[in-house]
């Protein structure tokens, strides 16, 4: 997820989505654009918030269970570890290093847009595994997808983090099919998907009393100011998330606290704000078992196991196609 480059492309797809999301009737502006270095920088933050459960569960069930995770692998000769968006790679590092005790004979290519973010993560597990064999690429998952499909070897995807639920349902789909197409008959995907649970530990997971995920929220007002030469006002924002345990979405979103128009230079643009009028931000779905179970046979794929951590509050997710 994190998009460290500044080049010129993101910045005019930047440009163009916050022009329409703040034009549109219900004003929006999208979650991929928390990432840049200093909303990653926040995001390192959020992942040590004692209130912020996700991390730790993954690192649990990465670091106990890669061995039975192997286990369910049919693979009997070499291998790839595709990753999608690695980030640092600290739990990705866990079930590396369990496969390669294990004898697994695998490459692990991780994939992101940012060149940056590769050349860390190369660095650093590198450091921990000095034995692997890595073939990092930096690119589009998709172009990248086209050059596995024509290989033989089988596959492994990773996409973990739980990012699959940052995307609304037609989305989740679209994308899951794409990784679906790329793969061959009896490639795996290790899914990391956050579980519905007790609504007040997810509520406080995304409404955090130190502030750092309205910090989080925030900071892509400041993108806009930085980037796009605005002149909005932070103070005259403020932060809403809120966990609906009947739908199984964390929904956050900005509020104007007041009526007023902001004006960016780079767009030529003024955008007009009622009071309490809000901007939606991101999307955090959780999921049932039944849910993950329908997704998977939706877009060609069926669930082969679980890997839960020990207060069952995320999954790690092996789909078979
Ligand atoms: C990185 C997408 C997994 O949805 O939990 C954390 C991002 N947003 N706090 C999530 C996030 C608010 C996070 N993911």
């Amino acid at each position: 997820m994190e998009t460290t480059d500044k080049t010129k492309s993101t910045i005019t797809s930047f440009a163009a989505d916050v022009k329409e999301g703040l034009t549109a009737k219900n004003k929006h502006l999208s979650s991929k654009y928390f990432y840049d270095d200093n909303g990653s920088r926040i995001f390192m933050q959020i992942m040590k918030m004692p209130e912020y459960y996700p991390t730790d569960c993954e690192f649990e069930i990465l670091s106990q269970q890669s061995g039975d995770i192997l286990d369910k692998l049919p693979y009997k000769g070499k291998f790839n570890i595709v990753e999608f968006g690695s980030g640092d790679g600290m739990k990705t590092k866990q079930l590396l290093g369990t496969f390669m005790d294990m004898g697994a004979h695998f490459i692990y290519m991780p994939i992101d847009i940012s060149q940056e973010a590769i050349d860390a993560l190369e660095k650093n597990i590198i450091e921990a595994l000095p034995n692997i064999t890595m073939q990092p690429k930096t690119g589009d998952y998709f172009e990248v997808l086209d050059e596995l499909t024509k290989s033989s070897t089988p596959n492994l995807f990773l996409f973990l983090g739980g990012n699959i639920g940052n995307y609304p349902h037609d989305e989740a789909t679209d994308l899951l099919k794409k990784f679906n197409a790329g793969m061959k008959k009896g490639d795996m995907l290790l899914m990391g998907m956050d579980l519905k649970k007790n609504p007040r530990v997810i509520q406080k997971a995304y409404d955090d009393p130190h502030g750092i995920t309205k910090a989080f929220n925030m900071n892509l007002l400041s993108r806009i100011n930085e980037e796009l030469d605005a002149d909005i006002k932070l103070d005259q924002f403020d932060f809403y998330s809120n966990y609906s345990p009947k739908n199984g979405q964390v929904n956050s979103f900005l509020i104007s606290l007041k009526k007023q128009t902001v004006y960016s230079k780079v767009l030529d643009t003024a955008f007009y704000f009622e009071r309490d009028e809000l901007i939606w931000t991101e999307l955090s779905k959780k999921y049932s078992f039944d849910e993950i179970n329908m997704l998977a046979e939706e877009v060609g794929f069926s669930v082969a196991h679980n890997f839960m951590d020990c207060k069952h509050y995320f999954t790690d997710s092996l789909w078979v196609k």
